[in-house]
């Protein structure tokens, strides 16, 4: 049986009510009402970098075409009805100077209608703008950075241009600035009186784990932070993110929450460096971790293949499941792994990953037991949610082999019958 997409509709009608009872009820983290699920959208970084040159390379460099083009298809292409929602300006948009009266100006040739007219133009189809500054004296790329001194100033001119987002990287600066800097910004963003949801690289700079780390104020003050470096378009950056969340669960995971995510950086489904059966492995486990889903590729010539996996909706119910706890890496037996993510409603979410690269599919042997899924006693419905197929009702020992291809996953969704 194929799993229908009426059913999965039905199950988000549901979600979303249970999201608005959600949002009735008080709680303790950056109060700005934004990202009660993870925050879904486009970036710029990881495939256009710090691309200037619009004489040589006008499609791609970075510009306001660049961003009018990707809004276009995020209205067109059904990535916005999906949740796509956020469009976001990464380093290389400013000019090298201040203006007269101190402000971040965007670079009159590239941005020649400016960021205000931009956000109109994004607002217009029913999206949002991101937008990107560096706590400390330059951004990465050297353009004018964000000081203790101008913090107020920077969050009053983002809001003053409709921005709904800011990513606040932390180059050229130090952890005492930072340790300021990113509550001052914080509390600038909120004077503005404009929701903009608040990314934090702070993590990142301080190797993403306590002491030099605290999530308990991270999660007061910014809406998702970056724990670890960027990524690459290669399996390899991949595969060490995974593995990094991993390895430091017992600290992230329990940081997560509505409103408050860990990110481990932008989706590079549609780029160069991954295979299909990698491509799945990123938005498996991104899945799995509650991640913010911020493409960085080019909407205007993705193939089907990449897009079948960022608009799998059952991929995406999960991302968004409003219960807001980030899964957890549960067995190890080299090379496989197995991440489990516990959903609303006694639902969940199993990816079977193989790290493996012998060429050889592995066979996994479990059942739901072995799974640790044994709240309902007569058994659970299992889909493959890659394949949309319903693989039927189990017991809590009745024998699933799973079979895994090298450096793939196969995702499991699996939903009580009591
Ligand atoms: C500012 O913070 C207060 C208190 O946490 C909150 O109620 C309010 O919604 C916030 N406003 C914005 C725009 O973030
Ligand atoms: C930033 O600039 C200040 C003032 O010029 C200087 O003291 C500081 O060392 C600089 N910090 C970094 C990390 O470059
Ligand atoms: C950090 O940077 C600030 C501002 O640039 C500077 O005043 C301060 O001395 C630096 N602190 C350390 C410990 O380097
Ligand atoms: C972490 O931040 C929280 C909230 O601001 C604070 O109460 C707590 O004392 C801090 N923990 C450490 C170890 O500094």
């Amino acid at each position: 049986m194929v799993l229908e997409g009426k059913a999965v509709f039905s199950t988000m009608l549901l979600l979303s009510l249970i999201t608005l009872l959600a949002l009735a009820v008080p709680y303790l983290s950056l109060d700005n009402g934004l990202v009660r699920t993870p925050p879904m959208g486009w970036m710029a970084w990881e495939r256009y970098r710090c691309n200037i040159d619009c004489k040589k390379d006008p499609e791609n460099c970075i510009s306001e075409h660049l961003f009018k083009s990707m809004a276009d298809r995020m209205a067109e292409d059904g990535w916005r009805e999906l949740g796509y929602q956020y469009v976001s300006i990464d380093d290389c948009w400013s000019l090298k100077t201040r203006d007269s009266q101190g402000r971040l100006q965007a670079d009159p040739e590239r941005f020649p209608s400016g960021i205000k007219a931009l956000a109109d133009y994004v607002h217009s189809k029913g999206l949002k703008l991101g937008i990107y500054a560096d706590l400390g004296n330059y951004t990465c790329g050297g353009y004018p950075g964000t000081t203790l001194d101008t913090i107020s100033l920077d969050a009053a001119t983002f809001a003053a241009w409709e921005v709904d987002m800011l990513k606040l990287d932390g180059c050229y600066s130090n952890s005492s600035v930072k340790a300021i800097g990113y509550q001052k910004m914080s509390s600038a963003l909120n004077a503005t009186g404009r929701p903009i949801l608040y990314s934090c690289s702070w993590p990142a700079y301080e190797g993403g784990l306590p002491p030099q780390v605290n999530y308990t104020l991270l999660g007061e003050i910014c809406n998702t932070w970056r724990n670890y470096g960027d990524v690459q378009d290669s399996w390899d950056s991949v595969l060490s993110i995974i593995e990094w969340y991993g390895k430091n669960q017992d600290v992230l995971q329990p940081a997560a929450g509505p409103g408050h995510w860990n990110d481990p950086d932008m989706l590079i489904t549609g780029d160069f460096g991954l295979s299909f059966g990698q491509s799945k492995v990123q938005m498996a486990i991104w899945a799995i971790l509650a991640s913010p889903l911020f493409m960085s590729n080019d909407l205007r010539t993705i193939s089907v293949n990449a897009r079948d996996i960022l608009q799998n909706r059952l991929l995406l119910y999960i991302n968004q499941d409003s219960l807001g706890r980030q899964g957890k890496l549960i067995i190890e037996k080299k090379p496989l792994e197995v991440w489990r993510r516990e959903l609303v409603k006694g639902q969940y979410a199993v990816a079977f990953m193989n790290k493996g690269t012998d060429g050889t599919p592995r066979d996994f042997p479990t059942c739901l037991s072995m799974l640790n899924i044994t709240e309902c006693a007569t058994g659970y419905k299992v889909y493959d949610a890659f394949e949309k197929e319903f693989l039927g009702e189990m017991k809590l020992d009745t024998p699933i082999d799973v079979i895994v291809n090298p450096t793939g996953v196969v995702l499991l969704f699996i939903v009580p019958t009591c």
